[in-house]
């Protein structure tokens, strides 16, 4: 028996592979500081967790509404609304297990093969897996380090042609730590304004930025909302990575189908998940701003420390909790930087290369670790920098 032909045009995500091999390394008697995997490493907010212990007390264990529950899809669209102030109701809203079913639904519901799908280079290597997947056509755009690894926009105006069917958008990003700048949004929807395409903006980073302004959803521009899907959940803000709850915000037409994906693969998310999330949007917000700020603070000490190691170039990340360090001055490509750190210096971390060919040359650290951690990641990469930097 052998898989189907779809089967070898199926991607990855590496962060899941170094996370094998760092363990693999450590079961050796190894010490490894992970900077590889991207998730908060703060615990769920405590009232979080007691939702959930109460919605199992309670019964809610049991099947749900493929949708999901009407009373979170009222709290996620009130919150949406809020936030990107448009208007949003509950019948716009699914809620799947975690934001990538997000990415996954929507994109089969849309794209035949053949169609053209613009996307964010270095990215999410799903959105690139999806595509390809489905027969459809990828178009990479690359992100520029000097324009805050926002796209290069004469390249989009280039690139968009009446066979794109779906942009995909990601601010704040993954890899980059890039937040696309309000102007660049505009500029954007005004070259998308009158195609017949959707956007997926992917916002699951909505709520982790240092910039002054949050960051802006292209969903809040005059004619958007028609045309954007917006992909975002609880993963990340609440640092509930392994709950799996997310949701897209959608135009109505589209709902039922990523329903009737949701029947056929899932059936529903789960119930006392969901109750969980209730409390995550209506409950206390302190913990996610604690954890932001200290975020920022990570972010800044190891930047900094990055920027000090021979070779290395990290500019300072908007948003997300990620530093995309530019190493080409090493003159070590990056796949093989990522493999000394990992295997002579026990910093595990990802080489930018596998979030697409525009990321090559770089080196992604997740910074959702200790600020020691950080410290002594920092210190053994200036340790073995001699390798390099004495060729
Ligand atoms: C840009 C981006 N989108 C979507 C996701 C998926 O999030 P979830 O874990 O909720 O499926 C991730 C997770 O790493 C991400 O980085």
């Amino acid at each position: 028996m052998k898989l189907a032909e779809r089967m070898q045009r199926i991607g990855n995500e590496t962060a899941f592979d170094v996370l094998v091999r760092a363990r693999a390394l450590e079961a050796k008697g190894r010490s490894v500081v992970h900077l590889e995997i991207g998730e908060p490493d703060f615990p769920t907010p405590p009232h979080i967790v007691e939702a959930a212990k109460q919605a199992l007390d309670e019964g809610w264990t049991h099947y749900g509404p493929t949708q999901g529950l009407p009373e979170l899809r009222s709290v996620i669209a009130q919150h949406v609304s809020q936030t990107r102030r448009i208007d949003v109701g509950p019948e716009h809203v699914c809620v799947v297990p975690g934001g990538k079913p997000i990415l996954f639904f929507p994109m089969l519901a849309l794209l035949e093969p053949g169609d053209e799908v613009i996307y964010p280079n270095p990215g999410f290597p799903i959105y690139e897996s999806m595509i390809q997947f489905l027969g459809a056509r990828p178009v990479p755009i690359p992100l520029i380090e000097e324009r805050s690894f926002s796209f290069d926009l004469n390249v989009l105006r280039d690139q968009l042609s009446d066979r794109t069917r779906m942009l995909i958008l990601n601010s704040p990003q993954n890899p980059t730590g890039g937040v696309i700048p309000a102007e660049d949004i505009e500029e954007i929807a005004s070259l998308v304004a009158e195609r017949d395409l959707i956007v997926l903006s992917d916002e699951i980073y909505s709520r982790i930025y240092y910039t002054a302004e949050s960051p802006v959803s292209i969903a809040s521009l005059p004619g958007m909302k028609e045309k954007t899907i917006i992909l975002d959940g609880f993963s990340k803000t609440y640092a509930m990575t392994g709950w799996r709850i997310g949701y897209g915000v959608m135009p109505e037409w589209l709902v039922d189908a990523v329903n009737k994906l949701m029947v056929n693969s899932n059936s529903c998310t789960a119930s006392f998940t969901q109750r969980a999330a209730i409390s995550a949007l209506t409950g206390p917000q302190d913990e996610v701003e604690d954890m932001v700020q200290e975020f920022r603070r990570r972010r800044d000490a190891f930047c900094a420390a990055l920027n000090q190691v021979p070779g290395f170039r990290c500019a300072i990340p908007g948003g997300a909790f990620y530093a995309f360090a530019n190493v080409k001055l090493t003159g070590v490509p990056s796949h093989e930087l990522a493999d000394l750190l990992l295997n002579e210096a026990g910093v595990a971390c990802l080489d930018g290369g596998g979030f697409g060919k525009y990321g090559e040359g770089y080196l992604r650290f997740s910074y959702a670790n200790s600020i020691e951690n950080l410290m002594e990641a920092a210190n053994r990469i200036q340790a073995i920098s001699r390798t390099w930097a004495n060729g």
